[in-house]
């Protein structure tokens, strides 16, 4: 803990990411994995403070798109050469077994790994997913400091995300967390216990993103997180971390349009997350406001610009 803290805090950046570019090098190459994102449904029971999905927010239109509109856009990232993916939602109470089968659809016929990122469900859930073919689930801790958590997701602990990601792991599946940077309330020493957390779970992912206030939201008026200290926060989790995968995450490229997702690259980041989810539905999945979409052609230039390698088909 002490040392990423001081990693985080006081090492000065050039040292910081030569540090983070040797060890990307050595431990994961040159190459960065490209997930194609589908975002599928916008329901959500949960009331997240900081998430413009929240289940009170009365703004936004719901939508779960079906089974064939999923599996064209699934067949859309393959096209373009995305190597997995990513099948994201609100928690909601979409039927497992419909969920099944259409991992089992990407994963059979596509033959593409299926990440999955629907919040948390019961065991049997996850475990029916698993047997139909999920790989990969993603269920960020958004942040280990456990009364900053409880205020941010009323009624609910932090242990019940440990729960699940340790349960996610006896199941098989590769484990991804990740957390929010800038949150009001958070500091450095809680940034670096979310790092060890990481570390600690042995998590294969983590997607650490910029807080950005939504509008319709308690926190409307708080600022948001800076792109300088989530590079420093993506540096630190390669160093520490060199096995996981870390995605340049699509908040980055919010707050930093023009540079955030070559930046995060650059800083150790080896995974972007273009969007294959489709207007209407897109406008709906406001997570946070003015969510830049980054397509599959911005994907390939923000890797080459970051003298990386990819294998899109574009
Ligand atoms: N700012 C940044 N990230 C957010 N998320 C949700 N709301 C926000 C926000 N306002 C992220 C959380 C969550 C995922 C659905 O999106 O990390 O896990």
């Amino acid at each position: 803990m002490k040392k990423i803290l001081e990693l985080l805090r006081d090492e000065p950046w050039q040292n910081l990411t030569d540090k983070a570019g040797e060890t990307l090098l050595k431990h994961k190459g040159s190459h960065v994995f490209v997930r194609g994102l589908i975002e599928f449904s916008n329901i959500c029971r949960r009331n997240c403070v900081y998430c413009g999905l929240n289940a009170n927010n009365r703004h936004i239109q719901r939508y779960c798109m079906d089974g064939q509109e999923i599996l064209r856009c699934a067949q859309a990232a393959k096209d373009c050469g995305c190597d997995t993916i990513v099948l994201q939602s609100g928690e909601n109470e979409c039927s497992a077994q419909w969920l099944a089968e259409i991992v089992a659809e990407i994963t059979g016929s596509l033959g593409l790994p299926v990440t999955l990122s629907v919040g948390e469900r019961k065991a049997w859930e996850y475990a029916l997913w698993r047997e139909t073919g999920a790989s990969r689930y993603l269920i960020k801790h958004e942040t280990a400091d456990e009364a900053l958590y409880a205020r941010l997701h009323p009624g609910h602990a932090l242990g019940e995300r440990l729960d699940s990601l340790r349960l996610l792991r006896k199941l098989g599946y590769e484990i991804g967390s990740g957390f929010m940077i800038g949150l009001p309330g958070q500091d450095l020493a809680s940034l670096a216990a979310d790092i060890a957390l990481c570390r600690d779970v042995g998590v294969d992912m983590c997607g650490a993103g910029p807080f950005i206030p939504h509008p319709d939201t308690a926190l409307a008026s708080a600022p948001p997180g800076s792109a300088k200290l989530v590079l420093r926060c993506l540096a630190v989790m390669r160093i520490i971390m060199p096995w996981a995968n870390l995605p340049a995450t699509t908040a980055l490229a919010t707050v930093d349009p023009q540079n955030g997702q070559v930046q995060g690259l650059q800083a150790g980041a080896n995974a972007l997350m273009p969007s294959f989810t489709p207007a209407p539905y897109s406008g709906n999945y406001a997570i946070y406001n003015n969510k830049n979409r980054v397509a599959c052609a911005n994907a390939a230039k923000a890797i080459e610009r970051a003298g990386r390698t990819h294998r899109l088909k574009i």
